[in-house]
């Protein structure tokens, strides 16, 4: 794990607060994709240092559980939130076998899966914790975006990067995988999850008065990719398919 995420908690945990990428872009994108979330039962799934969890407790939810692999992370949602919510570590590339089937309304997992290699366990586990009707909000690096680094030149092999990144103020090490758009749906699909809405995100204008030309990047670049996925019962699920093939009937 990167020591960004470790080391660099506490400063990493300064700069999300107010910074272009994650104040004026992903976050704002994410929480677009949300419904109204009073009274909801929520997993944060790589929950770094509770940036989301405080604007869940403010959105009134009633349970709140916050899961990180970084020990760092976690002891920083303990001390800001502390019995507000339920926080613990854990590595998500191992699902998360401590949560109850059908026990969530809604599972966020904003800029963690590039950290994971292999997405199936993680969306199986998200599968069996969601409520019938619940959903999962994710976001992560813009495959376009990310293939700018590819070594291979192939887009649809699976790719570990290692990059620098400046994000709290000295160079740290970061990897992270690279993979294609097929590659992330098919993991959700497999899982039996459906895809409702996917979005690329959309930078605030606020972004201009902090850096004109990081503004301009990201107005005219995908950065980050942003999905909303459904549990539909299979019922419910045949439903849709049957109200759809009635319209389709209708409309010839
Ligand atoms: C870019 S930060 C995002 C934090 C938070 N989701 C947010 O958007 O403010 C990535 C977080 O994912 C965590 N992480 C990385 N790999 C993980 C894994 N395999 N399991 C659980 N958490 C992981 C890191 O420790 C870090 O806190």
């Amino acid at each position: 794990m990167s020591k960004m995420y470790t080391k660099h908690a506490v400063k990493y945990a300064e700069v999300v607060k107010g910074n272009i990428y994650n104040a004026l872009l992903e976050r704002p994108s994410t929480m677009s994709l949300l419904d109204n979330l009073q009274g909801k039962d929520v997993v944060d799934m790589g929950c770094g240092p509770g940036e989301y969890a405080q604007w869940f407790l403010e959105q009134s939810v009633n349970r709140l559980t916050c899961i990180d692999i970084s020990q760092e992370m976690v002891a920083l949602v303990k001390s800001k939130f502390g019995s507000n919510v339920h926080a613990y570590c854990q590595n998500i590339s191992q699902g998360l076998p401590l949560e109850k089937d059908n026990s969530a309304d809604v599972i966020v997992c904003p800029l963690v899966l590039h950290y994971v290699e292999d997405l199936t366990p993680v969306f199986e586990s998200v599968y069996r914790i969601l409520k019938p009707s619940g959903y999962m909000v994710f976001s992560t690096h813009h495959p376009f975006a990310d293939f700018e680094c590819s070594e291979s030149g192939n887009y649809f092999s699976r790719e570990l990067v290692e990059e620098e990144w400046n994000t709290v103020g000295t160079p740290v090490k970061v990897q992270y995988y690279r993979r294609s758009l097929t590659e992330i749906s098919e993991a959700i699909t497999h899982s039996g999850l459906l895809i409702s809405k996917m979005s690329e995100g959309v930078i605030d204008e606020k972004a201009k008065d902090l850096s004109e030309s990081t503004y301009r990047h990201l107005k005219n670049n995908p950065n980050f990719i942003f999905f909303r996925c459904e549990k539909v019962r299979t019922s419910q699920s045949n439903e849709v398919l049957f109200h759809a093939r009635q319209l389709a009937y209708i409309q010839k």
